[in-house]
């Protein structure tokens, strides 16, 4: 069991912590604002640019109208990874690498959760980059903070097929518990390459099998919350499946609980959680048979337990001994990302996606501002402030609905008796308030450099032809598209994070531009300069504000053709929205977790899943390792420039 550090929640800052003592040098997204108004790396260009697939000067003659010139690698699925030419994509760590010092070695046919708790997670997906010392913009030198998103069984222990998951006996239930969660490990660059630091009083793993975190906000406490474990409604054991994630202005991250439906075991009917479970997916269908071996996954014995996963979860990774803290005012449901900026007035909005089709987008935004000179004010910040679920017009404007107990339909009589009830049944909630079904919506990241939002809207392949809108075109959408939310400005006449409306466009419609029947629209000359992509799933901005996409195709990857990785492109100028390919993953692979440096000069990114769909004893890639006793393994990238240049090489734009 891995009880390391837990004590207080978030405690002081004091002499003997290891935390943020200057914050002097903001970070990151402190000056994401002074970055807009000062016009940022790339120019004021989001006032004088826009309009969607490229500006009208996009040349389809043979020249690169994108400021990314790098050479690109092939667009073909291959068993390794590849990445663009002039640039280096080195494996830092790996499931079963050791996290904690104490650590085994990992040996894959002795998998076992005492080990699994010390060593590296599985499925690797949101990364956050924390810099060392805190509070600067250092780039050599830092914390990854790593989300475990899910465990593939049959690709873990061998002679298991497709679907062993729902027959994992106890010993393989708790390895997976252990492998689900979190990693914090310190890494440092040294000599051009990025090593993780051995024996770091920061090293951390969090794990569903034994972390200890705190509910705190509007649904903290209720009854609804509460199980045998828990009478207190306060405190629960781990957080689960965390997919994409962010970062605070004060140095904490925020990872999101998302597909929670999966681990839950058990008939909800009759119950008064009954309907309340539906609509999050619970219906006696899981794809992990946990709840035969742990009661609390099983909701004929434990029928609140559900409501105690799908929020984001606030970590102060530089406070090793810190609680994480399930935040409740952010809403319940298929959380995706958690990304934040500051507001006009100093306030921090945070984004979020609820990845299943046909759900929302949502925007938190805090009642207190952001104090940038006392970290420790900010610590329960994002308990009191108002959820808010997106509607968008066909006309392209929107509006943030707040989602309030009490008013418009959020009545008793509806079942909303209190604010917790609007937490718990978030996504009711705003079926009732008139928001906007979207297609999956994904990363959700608010662009500090021109001051817009971007969703990533994967796909939705149930939509009909019918059902196609202003912000979801296509039905079926197999492929996905880029949503680009532009919002209203503020009294500096720059974007608002805190403004009730926004203007919306499409930046992109994936899939294949040569393809008629995929109705794909990027640049024009995306189909001989760049390269087309399907699945967009999380995203990153560069220092100069250029989005860089990574895919998530699924299981359609072999139908596409394609691999998945890394793409970027431009957001304004000539070259809006012509994606290039920069990184493939190896077969059977997503791309999770791109994360820059703050000085662009290294990008981090998560190969999830590598030979998913095959097993153990028969691995469609054995990558990284490609070695016959090793199966493949899930691992964090490190891409760099031999001439230590920023990703994506000079550009010419
Ligand atoms: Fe875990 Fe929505 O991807
Ligand atoms: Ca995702
Ligand atoms: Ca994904």
């Amino acid at each position: 069991m891995n009880e390391n550090h837990q004590t207080d929640q978030f405690p002081e800052d004091d002499d003997d912590q290891p935390v943020a003592r200057a914050w002097a040098e903001p970070l990151d997204l402190l000056i994401a604002r002074r970055g807009v108004l000062a016009g940022g790396a790339a120019g004021a260009a989001w006032a004088l640019f826009g309009g969607t697939f490229g500006s009208s000067t996009a040349r389809a003659d043979g020249t690169n109208p994108s400021t990314l010139k790098f050479t690109q690698p092939p667009h073909a699925i291959s068993d390794g990874h590849t990445v663009a030419a002039g640039h280096d994509a080195r494996v830092l760590i790996r499931w079963g690498d050791p996290v904690l010092p104490d650590a085994p070695a990992f040996d894959p046919r002795n998998l076992s959760a005492e080990a699994q708790e010390k060593q590296f997670g599985t499925n690797n997906d949101f990364i956050a980059f924390m810099p060392l010392p805190a509070g600067s913009r250092s780039s050599d030198h830092g914390l990854l903070c790593i989300n475990h998103e899910y465990s593939n069984t049959e690709l873990m222990w061998p002679g298991l097929n497709k679907g062993a998951s729902a027959h994992a006996d106890a010993a393989q239930t708790a390895v997976e518990m252990a492998a689900h969660g979190h990693s914090v490990i310190e890494v440092r660059k040294t000599d051009g390459a990025w090593r993780v630091v051995a024996g770091s009083p920061y090293a951390r793993r969090l794990t569903l099998r034994s972390t200890v975190m705190a509910l705190s906000g509007p649904a903290a406490r209720h009854p609804r919350l509460r199980t045998q474990a828990d009478p207190t409604g306060a405190r629960v054991i781990g957080t689960l499946n965390n997919c994409a994630g962010g970062k605070t202005p004060w140095g904490t991250i925020l990872i999101a609980e998302e597909n929670i439906h999966q681990y839950f075991s058990g008939d909800p009917v009759p119950g008064p959680e009954a309907a309340n479970h539906k609509r999050m997916g619970i219906k006696n269908k899981p794809r992990y048979g946990w709840g035969r071996h742990v009661d609390r996954f099983d909701v004929t014995k434990e029928p609140n337990e559900p409501n105690r996963f799908g929020w984001l979860v606030e970590i102060d990774p530089y406070d090793p001994a810190s609680v994480p803290v399930k935040r409740t005012a952010l809403g319940r449901f298929k959380h995706e990302g958690g990304g934040s900026a500051l507001t006009a007035d100093g306030r921090c909005a945070v984004y979020s996606g609820d990845d299943q089709r046909f759900e929302y987008l949502y925007k938190f935004v805090s009642d207190r501002k952001v104090d940038r000179a006392n970290r420790a004010a900010n610590r329960d910040i994002l308990d009191l402030g108002t959820l808010y679920v997106a509607r968008l017009e066909a006309d392209g404007s929107g509006r943030w609905l707040p989602l309030v107990q009490g008013q418009g339909d959020l009545t008793p009589a509806n079942g909303f008796k209190t604010q917790a009830d609007v937490m718990i049944e978030t996504r009711r909630a705003a079926d009732l308030s008139g928001a906007t079904p979207l297609d999956r919506p994904e990363d959700v990241e608010p662009n500090p450099v021109n001051g817009r939002v971007y969703a990533m809207l994967t796909n939705n392949t149930k939509r009909k032809a019918d059902q196609a809108d202003g912000p979801n075109p296509r039905g079926p959408n197999p492929f996905g598209h880029v949503l680009e939310l532009t919002p209203a400005a503020g009294p500096d006449g720059t974007p608002d994070h805190g403004a009730d409306s926004f203007t919306w466009d499409i930046l992109l419609r994936a899939g294949d531009p040569s393809r008629p029947d995929h109705d794909a629209h990027y640049h024009p000359a995306t189909a001989t300069q760049g390269a087309w992509l399907a699945a967009p799933d999380n995203c990153a901005f560069d220092p100069r504000g250029r989005l860089w996409i990574s895919t998530d195709q699924g299981s359609k990857q072999k139908k596409n053709g394609i691999p998945d990785g890394m793409y970027a492109c431009d957001l304004d100028g000539a070259g809006r929205a012509l994606t290039r390919l920069f990184f493939t993953c190896p077969r059977d692979a997503e791309m999770c977790g791109p994360e820059f440096t703050p000085d662009g000069t290294t990008l981090f990114v998560a190969v999830q899943h590598p030979g998913e769909g095959s097993t153990f004893d028969a691995p469609s890639t054995r990558w990284p390792d490609f070695r016959d006793d090793m199966p493949p393994r899930a691992a964090v990238v490190a891409i760099t420039r031999p001439d230590g240049g920023p990703i994506g090489g000079p550009g010419g734009g």
